[in-house]
């Protein structure tokens, strides 16, 4: 299944690929407030769709932009984001991916976060390591936040947040070297597991944005909790990630903010 997955990522890679360099036929519009949505995510969510259906006709497949297609009662969901940082995309920044993750019973067994611009291919299935380009990526094994550079992005569409998020920014700041927010999830997470980044967080996430990203993490040795320190991240989606030490690190310096908020 993994094959089937790095299908459908190379061959959305290649839409997205071709109309960064050729930005003509790319129209933008907004579906909610700062949420762009343009015709080349669509296009690349039909492509996977199609490509993955084929394959595997009786599954489910969830994506970002049309929903659920394939069999809504399946235990194997497939759940996509046809362009992670569409913001980027629209720009002319070339920092986008790909990211496609299955579940089978609400356990994520297959991962893919596929950078078609640089052509980096981040993968991992569950109990068998991550890889980028096929190679084998670890993340880092800071002891504390000295020294280490923590990505994050700000919470642009919540703006509720932004007094406690302000609060926990600074206290991260505060105690590592420094902050990258670079505005595509799921390249956060997978920088994370090749070591490029010690750590990360992020509020107001969507599954689409961490499925894979997050079982790429976990192959590589870091791990993904909500702000609670817990596993609920499906149901609040506020995420933190880095190898254990890291994120008790970083829970220190958010818990407390969050707990004032009840943000879990
Ligand atoms: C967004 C990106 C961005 C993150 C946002 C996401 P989109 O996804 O991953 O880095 O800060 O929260 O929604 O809308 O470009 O698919
Ligand atoms: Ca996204
Ligand atoms: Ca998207």
């Amino acid at each position: 299944m993994l094959n089937i997955a790095v299908r459908a990522a190379r061959a959305a890679g290649n839409v997205i690929s071709l109309n960064f360099e050729d930005h003509q036929n790319v129209s933008a519009e907004e579906k909610a407030k700062n949420d762009l949505v343009t015709n080349v995510d669509r296009e690349c969510e039909k492509v996977i769709k199609d490509i993955l259906l084929k394959s595997y006709p009786k599954h489910c497949v969830k994506g970002e932009e049309f929903g659920v297609a394939g069999d809504p009662e399946s235990d194997h969901v497939w759940i996509i984001d046809p362009i992670d940082g569409t913001t980027n995309f629209v720009k002319g920044i070339p920092h986008v991916a790909v990211s496609i993750g299955l579940r089978v019973k609400d356990v994520t067994t297959v991962a893919v976060v596929f950078d078609p611009i640089r052509n980096e291919l981040f993968t991992a299935s569950k109990g068998d390591g991550a890889q980028l380009n096929g190679r084998r990526i670890r993340a880092s094994q800071a002891k504390t936040l000295d020294g280490t550079i923590i990505a994050t992005s700000f919470p642009h569409r919540n703006r509720e947040f932004l007094v406690s998020y302000k609060q926990m920014l600074s206290n991260v700041f505060g105690k590592c070297a420094d902050i990258r927010r670079a505005g595509t999830a799921s390249l956060d997470l997978a920088y994370v597991a090749a070591g490029r980044l010690d750590g990360y967080f992020e509020l107001c996430l969507k599954p689409w944005d961490f499925c894979a990203g997050e079982l790429i993490c976990r192959e590589a040795g870091a791990i993904v909790t909500d702000f609670s320190g817990g596993e609920n991240i499906y149901n609040s989606g506020n995420i933190i990630c880095g190898n254990p030490r890291i994120v008790q690190s970083l829970l220190r310096e958010i818990k407390p903010v969050a707990e004032k908020q009840n943000i879990k």
